[in-house]
């Protein structure tokens, strides 16, 4: 593949990190930065409407989150059920359609019922796409991928394996960002960020505000993407 400069990335995807920190520092339980965090999601899918770019992934609940406390689970699930529904609406009012992926399985019958509401009442796609990660693990999202192919007995080349990952129909990450100061991929999207630009920050993701999201554009503009290719 030729290399080419970026101007602006088509897809942005999110490793949202510090909102136990955040929350911290204001003497507040974990849990309020999950809420405030919620904002961040709101404000960034317009900032990106605003600026030209299509898809937003934010990493929202991973594989492993199962693993912290109950009580933070089970604060991050009601989350979901209280407020997947007005975060939808917003979008839906900039015609931002909210995709949710990931094993999807696990969850609830009301929580799916919710899922599927939220997701029914978003925009049409026109104004950009949201996706929001949850259960969502990439070795889980390999694994099944590879199985999928093995139970329809069809060899799959790079393409066409892309059809049976969680992440079907939208297109790899040009950019990934993670907040909070840590430098790894936590296995969010790891087939999809094989040629993707990766920015990291300190800023806590409920203070990732739009000014840094622009730091993080003018960084990524001046970036040279070869594709395995030779500088030109
Ligand atoms: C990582 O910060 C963040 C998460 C595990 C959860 C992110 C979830 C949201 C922003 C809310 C999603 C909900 C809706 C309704 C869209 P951390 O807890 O690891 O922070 P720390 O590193 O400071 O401990």
């Amino acid at each position: 593949m030729k290399s080419k400069k970026n101007s602006l990335p088509n897809h942005i995807a999110f490793i949202m990190d510090g909102n136990g920190r955040w929350a911290k520092k204001r003497l507040m339980p974990r849990t309020s930065g999950h809420k405030e965090g919620i904002k961040t999601i709101e404000r960034l899918s317009e900032k990106a409407l605003e600026l030209g770019i299509k898809y937003m992934s934010y990493f929202a609940f991973s594989t492993e989150n199962w693993s912290r406390p109950k009580s933070e689970v089970d604060y991050l699930l009601e989350l979901l059920e209280k407020r997947l529904i007005s975060l939808s609406e917003r979008l839906q009012k900039n015609d931002i359609e909210l995709i949710i992926s990931g094993d999807l399985s696990i969850f609830s019958d009301k929580l799916l019922d919710v899922f599927g509401e939220a997701m029914n009442s978003s925009g049409s796609g026109k104004g950009g796409v949201a996706n929001l990660c949850l259960n969502y693990g990439a070795r889980d999202e390999i694994i099944r991928g590879v199985n999928a192919a093995v139970v329809k007995g069809k060899k799959v080349d790079e393409e066409s394996f892309k059809e049976l990952l969680y992440t079907n129909g939208i297109p790899d990450p040009d950019l990934l960002i993670r907040t909070g100061g840590e430098k790894r991929l936590s296995n969010f999207m790891l087939y999809q960020l094989a040629y993707t630009e990766l920015y990291f920050c300190d800023t806590l993701w409920p203070d990732f505000s739009n000014e840094e999201l622009l730091i993080a554009l003018e960084n990524y503009a001046k970036r040279e993407r070869r594709f395995g290719g030779l500088k030109q």
